[in-house]
């Protein structure tokens, strides 16, 4: 069901934990499922990102995409790091099953939020970044799990 890629990031996450004096944190949840992601990014003052870490209170495969989606934006610039989509974790994973693509959408708006917050911070615009949700399950068509 699940990929080797999407395994081991599940057993072996990468870049869990918190940073300190973050410059961006963000948290998202989904209230349907009750996971909650929160990635934490450094960012030098080029905008590029010099550390991520996450933490994931969710299911396998929110932690899997996470553990991706931190190795994906680290050494990015903010704008490179804007256009990381869920689809760009997945495919980084070899893909999850259709039940799971919301969890990677977790990982997508987590990386959002926390631009938002590095942008509010610094007082600056991040082109084509916008305001995020905190429940991404807002808004979202009934679905079946
Ligand atoms: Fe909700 Fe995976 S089941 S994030």
């Amino acid at each position: 069901m699940y990929s080797e890629k999407v395994m081991d990031h599940f057993q072996h996450p990468r870049n869990v934990g918190e940073i300190e004096n973050a410059s961006g944190v963000g948290t998202v949840g989904n209230a349907k499922c009750g996971d909650i992601m929160r990635i934490y990014l450094d960012i030098d003052e080029n905008q590029i990102i010099r550390d991520c870490k996450f933490k994931t209170f969710g299911c396998g495969a929110a932690v899997a995409t996470s553990s991706m989606a931190t190795e994906l934006v680290k050494g990015k610039n903010i704008n490179e790091a804007l256009q990381i989509t869920n689809k760009a974790v997945m495919e980084a994973l070899d893909g999850l099953p259709p039940v799971k693509v919301h969890c990677s959408l977790l990982a997508e708006e987590a990386i959002h939020a926390a631009l938002w917050d590095y942008a509010e911070k610094n007082n600056i615009k991040i082109e084509g970044l916008e305001k995020p949700k905190t429940d991404i399950s807002e808004g979202e068509e009934e679905e079946d799990y």
